[in-house]
């Protein structure tokens, strides 16, 4: 199990502004939440790294950025409009609606309720006479029935006029499809190669999620790599294991990652394998990202209705073409954001009986890197703090904070609570009224993880943070 627990991460997540609830002012709204100003930072460095390590760096893969709303056909075409559905169940006494399958796993564990109808599930909840979760009540179910998941609006000025019915995108991946074949012609790219996004996608949940792991609209990043169908199963493999190593380098802990392969009932429906990697949040083993073989499913459902050629030709054989395969990476990037917080916190007993809370976040996603950190108000010890973040800006990249807030005790704590590796402390010695010699123009570098100080002249900090 993590550390935390999962209220140990929400209070944290709220007192230090990185996430909120939304429209908390007016009472907020269920499944809806805010990124503060350091739960904004977290995400967009973990984006950038996805972005940098799966698009940037590699020869075989380009992106783009494509429109949340698209025409209504490309959700005919791609089955959502018939297939995305959850079976929904209202308690009669009290009216709450909960997911008939997640009532059930709920209740009891390990009873199998994928692939399973809503009559199907129906009968389960009445056979096992399982409560309401809200109010208690047994057998006051109504029947299950079968509600999309995709978010309905209204194209169109005018309200009651002509206007017309669209979905925002419950999925990102269908751009990268309906795109494939303006991407293949600008960028000339050979089989295999993958066409990446991130942005928005939005679901009609209806069961509360565990604070941001199940919302209304989340962030995702994903590729759609194509490839000859012979050709699948090494690339499954494949991806598979990047997005571990991935993890991995993130800093996760291996013993709270795993890979659950969907059984046939429980695939979506467009693929043929779906793995999700999962990871142990102090609510069970949940997934994290999917990876699923969507065969050629989507690129031949849209030729067939847009009656548009979305056939490759082979480069060496013009008499060969043929629909690609794919394979599809998801990452979710809002539970990614999620899940590195829960396996960053960390409490630590000091010595006497004072315990710290600290995020151990990989440097590369720290929100902030480094804090400098006047010893106290006073005049020169902040001009001689302000010179310091000046240099480091001018020199470096690094994340800087500034802070003089509060006695330094709490500062640190401060520090140590939003994962910042590394506090520089400006004090008397540095400025040269202390009697120690040999300290003037130096300043102390505290580290996160071990506690450890070190007294470093200014002229090499530099280098030395670097
Ligand atoms: N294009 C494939 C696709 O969207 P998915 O399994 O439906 O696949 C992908 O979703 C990822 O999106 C999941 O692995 C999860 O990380 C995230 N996700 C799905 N529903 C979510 C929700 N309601 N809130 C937050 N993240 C969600």
């Amino acid at each position: 199990m993590p550390a935390a627990s999962l209220e140990q991460v929400v209070s944290l997540c709220k007192r230090r502004g990185f996430v909120f609830p939304g429209s908390e002012i007016y009472g907020g709204l269920a499944n809806s939440w805010d990124y503060g100003p350091l739960g904004t930072e977290l995400k967009n460095l973990l984006r950038d790294w996805w972005w940098d390590r799966f698009v940037r760096k590699r020869q075989d893969m380009v992106g783009i950025d494509a429109a949340i709303v698209m025409n209504p056909k490309v959700w005919e075409a791609s089955g959502h409009v018939a297939n995305f559905n959850d079976a929904l169940i209202d308690c009669k006494q009290c009216k709450a609606r909960f997911r008939a399958d997640h009532l059930i796993e709920d209740a009891h564990p390990g009873t199998k309720v994928e692939g399973k109808s809503p009559t199907e599930l129906t009968a389960i909840v009445a056979e096992k006479n399982i409560p309401c979760p809200t109010c208690g009540t047994k057998g006051q179910f109504t029947n299950a029935r079968t509600f999309n998941l995709l978010f309905q609006t209204q194209l169109g000025a005018v309200e009651g006029e002509d206007n017309r019915s669209v979905y925002l995108r419950g999925e990102i991946a269908q751009a990268m499809f309906v795109n494939f074949k303006n991407v293949l012609t600008t960028t000339r790219k050979r089989l295999p190669f993958g066409i990446a996004s991130v942005g928005k996608a939005f679901r009609n949940e209806i069961t509360p999620g565990n604070f941001t792991f199940r919302t209304l609209e989340f962030d995702l990043m994903e590729f759609e790599y194509f490839i000859e169908e012979k050709d699948w199963e090494q690339t499954f493999d494949y991806w598979l294991e990047e997005q571990q190593a991935w993890l991995k380098e993130i800093g996760f802990d291996p013993e709270r990652l795993r890979v659950r392969e969907h059984t046939k009932d429980e695939l979506s429906h467009y693929s043929r394998r779906t793995a999700d990697v999962e990871y142990l949040t102090p609510f069970g083993w949940k997934e994290l990202f999917g990876l699923a073989y969507r065969t050629d499913f989507d690129l031949k459902n849209h030729m067939e209705q847009s009656g548009v050629d979305l056939q490759y030709t082979d480069p060496d054989d013009a008499a060969r073409k043929f629909i690609p395969h794919v394979v599809e990476p998801t990452f979710g990037l809002s539970r990614l954001t999620l899940m590195v917080l829960l396996e960053a916190y960390d409490e630590e007993k000091l010595e006497g009986e004072e315990t710290r809370t600290v995020m151990r976040f990989n440097d590369r996603i720290a929100p902030v890197q480094v804090a400098i950190l006047p010893l106290s108000k006073k005049e020169n010890l902040i001009a001689k703090a302000q010179e310091v973040y000046k240099l480091l800006q001018g020199e470096t990249d690094l994340r800087l904070d500034f802070d003089v807030t509060g006695s330094i005790g709490k500062r640190y704590r401060r520090q140590d609570e939003i994962g910042t590796p590394k506090c520089i402390t400006i004090d008397f010695g540095t400025i040269g009224e202390d009697k120690e010699q040999g300290a003037q123009d130096t300043v102390t570098i505290r580290d996160r993880d071990s506690l450890k100080q070190e007294r470093v002249k200014i002229s090499e900090l530099t280098r030395k943070l670097q």
